[in-house]
């Protein structure tokens, strides 16, 4: 084999497992930050995966609606973005990489 076909060759493979990987990953925090909003509650005030209260707007298309750096600010500091709210969103004690794995979860959810 041409050398040049074995570098093209051995390249492909290498982006092939690195996207492999990168969806492992998504996978992963998707099921974290699921986790984290059952833990959280977020369905308490929230429609989640269609199901849920209606105190705050519904979370299903929610990635639609705000951009993630506007949904990351409202999820470290709930109380600064609705501090007029009847019922107050809760401020969570987020771990390091919570909020992406949240938002990565929120970015799978469509509404029914
Ligand atoms: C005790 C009720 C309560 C709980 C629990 C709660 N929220 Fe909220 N949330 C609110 C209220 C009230 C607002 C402000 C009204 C609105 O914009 O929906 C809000 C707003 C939001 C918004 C902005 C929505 C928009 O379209 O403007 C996001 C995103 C959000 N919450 C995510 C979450 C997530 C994720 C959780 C779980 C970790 C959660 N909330 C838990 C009450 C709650």
């Amino acid at each position: 084999m041409a050398q040049r076909t074995f570098l093209t060759l051995l390249a492909g493979v290498c982006v092939i497992s690195l996207s492999g990987y990168a969806a492992a990953q998504d996978a992963k925090a998707v099921a974290k930050g699921q986790e984290l909003a059952v833990k959280n509650h977020c369905s308490m005030c929230h429609i989640v995966a269609g199901k849920g209260g209606k105190i705050g707007k519904p979370l299903d298309e929610v990635t639609d609606r705000l951009d993630v750096a506007k949904i990351k600010e409202i999820l470290a500091d709930p109380l600064k973005e609705f501090p007029n709210e009847k019922v107050k969103m809760p401020k969570v004690a987020w771990q390091a990489g919570d909020i992406d794995a949240v938002v990565a979860y929120l970015q799978t959810l469509k509404a029914k």
